[in-house]
């Protein structure tokens, strides 16, 4: 087989066979395909798309690029979350302790941020000596003792979506559906879970813009899940405004331990909520919806899910004293506030626009490499619908470094819009795929 010929028949809007398939990713693997052949293949395949069963045999040959895990010695239904990345989307840190307190074991490998959104190894990262780099063998110890563990992708799972991705990232060819749920399929189903949420972001902020995207790749993603023996199911979450008030990796680790101890913003707390009742039915701990939600509501009520946290701090390394004194979390020398000009209703906040601030502020990164700050970020204080007044405070910067906060001004400058009357209630919850 050779791959001039396979990027051909793409090229040509050809359906691929499993073979031709199984060949690319190998040579992605080992290395035995020049990375122009397989970026030119990438670019084949976002611009001709791949059929449901091109897109099984993708996410099969980059699981089997490296192992698939057996947790089948851990007692329970392992279920995990993933999101498909927003601003502000800091529910794992919430769902994870919530979900294990109510009996369900969660796995949890996650990602860095990237681009202008956040990742939950950044956040966790951000409480002191808090240690991601677990073993698998470490994983398992974790999930034993405290029911969570939350770690990075490790070098034996799905090895061959770390080479696309990177590809990816730099040719242009990271907005595919099949290659994103590929790319996310391939690492949920060799971590070993029984059933998995998918949280499928929509809006301004997320990958996919408009709900139809959002619904094709959800659709994808179960699709994928289902026939790889993993019971998935999506929910399809708006993302135009920041999740919550706080985007910035400390100040987002605060934000869950409020929500914890029964605070914290309500869209934050509908949406955490939401996926926590799906893992404790899909983890058949609750009978239905309604039982589930009473466990969520008192595990929050009795401080069992904020104990959890804890618990799971200090197993991996961190400080659990943070939980009850945020202020030992890192905090940024300077505050900056943005008032409003004028009087009104908060129209729309933009999170691809804030995302972005923050990354210049030094939460996130252009490039997997780069080191993040934990202690910067932004917190929005006007949300979509709140009233204010002229003067009145609509977002606070975190900074260290004088011209980063002033390119992530002038980035904010159109983020925020007041009206003279109030927007229409959006749904959080935007649809739904089983
Ligand atoms: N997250 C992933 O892991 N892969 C993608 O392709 C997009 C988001």
């Amino acid at each position: 087989m050779r791959a001039i010929d396979v990027i051909m028949r793409k090229r040509d809007g050809e359906a691929l066979s499993r073979a031709e398939i199984g060949f690319m990713v190998d040579g992605v693997t080992h290395g035995s395909i020049p990375d122009y052949q397989i970026s030119a293949w990438l670019m084949a395949v976002l611009l001709r798309g791949m059929t449901t069963d091109e897109t099984a045999w993708l996410t099969d040959a980059m699981v089997h690029s490296g192992i698939r895990v057996d947790l089948s010695d851990i007692p329970g239904i392992k279920v995990d979350k993933h999101s498909t990345g927003g601003v502000g989307d800091k529910t794992s840190l919430i769902l994870a302790p919530l979900a294990a307190a109510c009996g369900v074991p969660v796995p949890m490998m996650s990602g860095r941020g990237l681009g202008h959104t956040g990742g939950t190894l950044d956040k966790l990262e951000a409480i002191p000596g808090f240690r991601v780099n677990l073993s698998l063998d470490e994983m398992k110890a974790a999930l034993r003792k405290t029911g969570v563990a939350m770690l990075g992708q490790t070098a034996q799972i799905a090895p061959a979506d770390k080479k696309l991705y990177a590809m990816r990232d730099v040719t242009g060819t990271v907005e595919s559906i099949p290659l994103i749920s590929a790319s996310i399929m391939s690492k949920k189903i060799a971590e070993g879970i029984d059933a998995l949420v998918l949280d499928v972001k929509t809006g301004r902020g997320a990958f996919m813009k408009t709900p139809e995207r959002s619904r094709q790749l959800a659709e994808s993603l179960v699709n994928i899940g289902r026939a790889a023996g993993v019971r998935t199911e999506a929910v399809i979450t708006a993302m135009d405004a920041p999740l919550g008030r706080a985007v910035g990796n400390a100040l987002e680790v605060a934000e869950c331990i409020d929500v914890l101890k029964g605070g914290g913003p309500r869209d934050l707390i509908e949406v955490s909520v939401e996926l926590t009742v799906r893992m404790l039915v899909l983890g058949r701990v609750a009978t239905d919806r309604a039982d589930a939600r009473r466990q969520v509501d008192a595990a929050i009520a009795s401080g069992a899910g904020l104990d959890r946290l804890r618990r799971i701090i200090e197993n991996q390394g961190g400080d659990p004293r943070v939980v009850d004194d945020p202020s030992r979390l890192p905090t940024a020398p300077e505050r900056h506030l943005v008032r409003a000009e004028r009087g009104g209703y908060v129209g729309s906040v933009d999170a691809g626009l804030v995302g972005r601030a923050s990354v210049v502020l030094g939460a996130g990164r252009d490039r997997v490499e780069d080191p993040v700050d934990p202690a910067v970020g932004i917190l929005v204080y006007g949300k979509p619908g709140d009233h204010v007044s002229a003067g009145d405070r609509l977002l606070e910067l975190h900074y260290r470094d004088t011209a980063r906060r002033d390119a992530a001004v002038a980035l904010l400058a159109g983020a925020i819009t007041v009206d003279d009357v109030a927007p229409p209630p959006a749904p959080l919850i935007v649809d739904e795929v089983h």
